[in-house]
């Protein structure tokens, strides 16, 4: 290639450069172009091998995996509770199974690292546990499932109340320590297939502000890039992944990258009864009506035209209803989100498997034949 023509900016090219540039956001027919306004030196600003123009979206790669993700459910309560089996399951080779049988084919696998680490520099992973979480993932992906592996409820992140038989650590190594668990698992299961997804956290909230949130996972998904060059790493808004809360964040410059939210509107037909929230949410509430149909088209189109616009997947990574509400209702909320998702070419994953929302019914050891249907049925 000739050396003076104009080439493309790689992002290793763009890291090393020794002049700040400032990001504009350009919306321009459905696709955005992030023009750098480089404040550098006369003669940064005429390379002609770094022209100071980047087109930023995810790679086809990224695009393939998110067609190929396929109906996804969420294997909660087991990983993310203080320890597993504290919330009343544990990741049996058997579940596996069954949920591959049903038809659903990417499990999001939610862990609470913040309390299987050490609270002391290097933060190291109690080998057990990471192992644990090795053998669950590995047998996921050999069954051939795409697998959306968290970060879930690192409370004092947030600034939440720990729950019981959870730890704190030093504030001041809060943040670094966040990023050394990533580094360990990045490392740790670098070798994967790309089947296997990385997100880096489940519904930053509270003390965790967008802009707090923006800085830690780009300095989060540097870490994991040096173990895991080109695996699709999953980033979601703050205020709890909400859809609406797309603008707030900040993609990393990464080819290699998709989003993700979570969507519980009509939150008071969703959570009804649910004992963790406050104020509780009183039974009685059906879905959907029009006007509740319409509350959930248009959250979930809020996702699809923010990807439209950034040029990145969107992973609806969790949706569901509480199980105090009626069944038929619950079913009817469920087809109408999944068939949302569906018309937003955006992939899935239903929360959760066999729990209080769950499709399976751990003590009759069968589906809920009514509400998979609606996820993976018509
Ligand atoms: C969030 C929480 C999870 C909860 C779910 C439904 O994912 O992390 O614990 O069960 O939402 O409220």
């Amino acid at each position: 290639m000739n050396a003076t023509m104009p080439q493309p900016l790689k992002l290793s090219t763009f890291a090393s450069h020794r002049w700040q540039c400032r990001w504009r956001t350009g919306l321009a027919a459905g696709l955005v172009t992030l023009l750098a306004a480089c404040g550098g030196s006369e003669d940064a600003k005429n390379d002609p091998v770094n022209p100071p123009v980047v087109v930023t979206h995810a790679d086809a790669k990224v695009w393939d995996i998110s067609r190929a993700m396929g109906p996804g459910i969420n294997f909660g309560n087991m990983f993310e509770s203080p320890s597993e089996g504290e919330w009343g399951l544990t990741a049996k080779p058997e579940y596996i199974q069954a949920a591959w049988n049903a038809g659903f084919r990417t499990v999001r696998l939610p862990v609470r690292w913040s309390n299987h680490a050490a609270s002391q520099f290097p933060y190291t992973i109690d080998a057990a546990f990471l192992n644990r979480v090795t053998t669950v993932v590995d047998q996921l992906l050999a069954r051939g499932f795409h697998v959306v592996l968290n970060m879930h409820h690192h409370r004092q992140l947030d600034g939440d109340a720990l729950d019981a038989g959870e730890f704190a650590v030093d504030e001041a190594i809060l943040e670094e320590r966040f990023v050394g668990i990533w580094s360990q698992i990045g490392h740790h299961l670098g070798s994967r297939s790309d089947k296997l997804l990385f997100e880096l956290y489940n519904e930053p909230h509270g003390r965790m502000t967008a802009s707090k949130w923006n800085t830690l996972a780009d300095t989060t998904l540097k870490q994991v890039r040096i173990s895991n060059k080109e695996r699709v790493v999953v980033i979601g808004p703050a205020s709890y992944n909400d859809p609406y809360a797309l603008g707030t964040l900040t993609m990393p410059l990464d080819a290699y990258l998709m989003s993700t939210v979570h969507f519980y509107q009509p939150f008071a037909f969703t959570h009804q009864g649910a004992t963790w929230v406050t104020p509780p949410q009183p039974t009685g509430v059906a879905c959907c009506s029009a006007e509740q149909a319409n509350v959930i088209f248009n959250g979930i189109h809020h996702a699809k035209y923010w990807s439209d616009a950034m040029g990145y997947p969107v992973l609806l990574g969790e949706f569901g209803a509480y199980s105090a509400a009626d069944m038929t209702s619950r079913v009817t909320y469920t087809r109408l989100v999944r068939q949302s998702a569906a018309q937003a070419n955006m992939p899935w994953a239903y929360w959760e498997f066999g729990s209080s929302f769950g499709v399976y019914d751990p003590v009759a050891n069968t589906f809920r034949a009514e509400l998979t249907n609606a996820l993976i049925g018509n």
